[in-house]
């Protein structure tokens, strides 16, 4: 999934650096993980969050219907 790995686990798999993905469906509304995707964390500077706004939007509702599933 576009990298997310990398610093994120899902299903037990994957970085260290983000918080887990699994039952990020149940966490988070649809709203508030479109957000997430377009919008850097500025508080957060040192290990951000990077910014997918760069998706077309297919790709991103596409990425939210996964995450969802989640
Ligand atoms: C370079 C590392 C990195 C990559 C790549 C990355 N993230 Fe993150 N992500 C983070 C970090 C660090 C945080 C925690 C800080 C924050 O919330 O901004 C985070 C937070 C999140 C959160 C909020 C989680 C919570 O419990 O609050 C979601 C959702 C998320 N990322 C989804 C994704 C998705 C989906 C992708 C792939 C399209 C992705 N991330 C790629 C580093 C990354």
């Amino acid at each position: 999934m576009l990298g997310c790995r990398a610093c994120h686990r899902l299903s037990g798999k994957g970085g260290q650096l983000g918080p887990s993905l699994s039952g990020i469906g149940q966490r988070m509304t649809r709203r508030d993980l479109r957000q997430k995707l377009m919008v850097h964390n500025e508080a957060n500077a040192e290990r951000h969050m990077p910014s997918y706004d760069y998706l077309f939007e297919s790709e991103r509702q596409q990425l939210l219907d996964r995450l969802e599933q989640q």
